[in-house]
């Protein structure tokens, strides 16, 4: 039985929320006092022929972590200890907000899912790049995307993307323009044409004036109808965009409908998510046709999963309920069945 597995029934005991701020202070309790590395290095096998250079980025494996674990930068040190190849944080706004009433986050333990309305709650982007900078002044040299968002009071929005790519970009090593969360009110209504061809237009021209290339990379819903995917890929193949995360958290209800909290409102991840972020990933990929980078994300719960999505074409491939779920070991596993 893994080290998790045997935390996971005290955990679960409390409210999601909870447990997550729990789980994260004994993690970087760990890391600090050196115990996690060495705990993790165990764990981990020596993979040299699972490295990949995308976007002009050496990503040492395909494995990450998604947008949303850690939000605010705080925990990069001891994310980066469990051997991904790459962490994701945010989703930031430019300005701090709360996000939503709690509770905001249920689990749906019987089909290993979660269903989350937090609604960008976070400190805002200068907390981030505070965080971000000290892990780098320590150091710490993971790759670190960072996903920036819209504030929900904001009547704006492209000016809210252009203020965080701003903010970001000296520090950042990959920035993803987060329009696929449903619970930010109007957020998913930027993927329609007009609009999404105005706001990454506006991000492409500004990418182009900074002085050093941020890769731009475009985080999608499971919800599009195919022939709305369609459009959408022809939009980032026109403007050039570098990256496609196929996909964020779906309204879809099917296979938790029989569940006490399948009917919460908010994004459904987790294993029920995995066919539906197929079915769209396999469009995008084929779409794609190597002209811009793939990344996975949505059902990954077990090895055979995440090397399911690099077959059907993703580049590289993220985790986040999966780990509430299975723990760390589902990253070591992948890992592993990769070598
Ligand atoms: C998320 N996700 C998410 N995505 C994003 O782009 N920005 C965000 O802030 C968040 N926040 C967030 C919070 C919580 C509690 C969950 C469960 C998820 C979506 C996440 O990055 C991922 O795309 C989906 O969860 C699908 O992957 P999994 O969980 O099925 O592996």
């Amino acid at each position: 039985m893994s080290l998790y597995a045997f935390l996971r029934p005290a955990l679960f005991s409390l409210p999601p929320e909870f447990a997550h701020q729990v789980t994260f202070a004994g993690l970087d309790f760990l890391e600090a006092s050196g115990l996690l590395k060495a705990y993790c290095r165990r764990q981990l096998v020596d993979a040299p022929n699972t490295t990949k250079t995308l976007m002009g980025l050496n990503f040492p494996n395909p494995v990450g972590i998604a947008a949303g674990l850690d939000k605010n930068a705080d925990h990069l040190a001891a994310l980066a200890c469990l051997g991904v190849g790459f962490v994701e944080v945010g989703t930031v706004t430019p300005k701090p907000q709360l996000g939503n009433a709690r509770p905001r986050l249920f689990r749906l333990t019987a089909e290993q899912a979660l269903i989350n309305r937090m609604g960008f709650n976070n400190k805002g982007v200068d907390h981030l790049l505070l965080r971000l900078r000290q892990y780098r002044q320590c150091g710490g040299k993971a790759i670190v995307g960072v996903n920036i968002g819209k504030n929900k009071d904001s009547d704006d929005a492209i000016l809210d993307y252009q203020t965080g790519l701003q903010r970001v970009y000296a520090d950042a090593d990959y920035v993803v323009v987060n329009i696929s969360s449903p619970n930010t009110p109007g957020l998913r209504d930027l993927q329609h044409q007009d609009e999404l061809l105005e706001l990454l237009t506006t991000l492409k021209n500004q990418q182009q004036r900074l002085d050093k290339k941020v890769p731009l990379v475009v985080k999608i819903a499971p919800d599009l109808p195919e022939s709305a995917v369609e459009k959408l890929m022809d939009c980032l193949l026109k403007t050039e965009i570098d990256g496609v995360i196929a996909t964020n958290t779906t309204i879809s209800r099917e296979g938790v409908t029989h569940l006490s909290q399948g009917h919460q409102m908010g994004g459904l991840s987790g294993l029920p998510l995995g066919l539906l972020a197929d079915r769209i990933l396999a469009q995008v990929v084929q779409q794609a046709a190597g002209r811009l980078v793939v990344i996975a994300s949505g059902g990954v719960s077990s090895p055979e999963h995440a090397l399911h999505k690099l077959q059907l074409g993703a580049d590289l491939v993220q985790v986040y309920s999966g780990l509430i779920y299975q723990g760390p070991q589902l990253i070591w596993q992948t890992l592993k069945s990769l070598v």
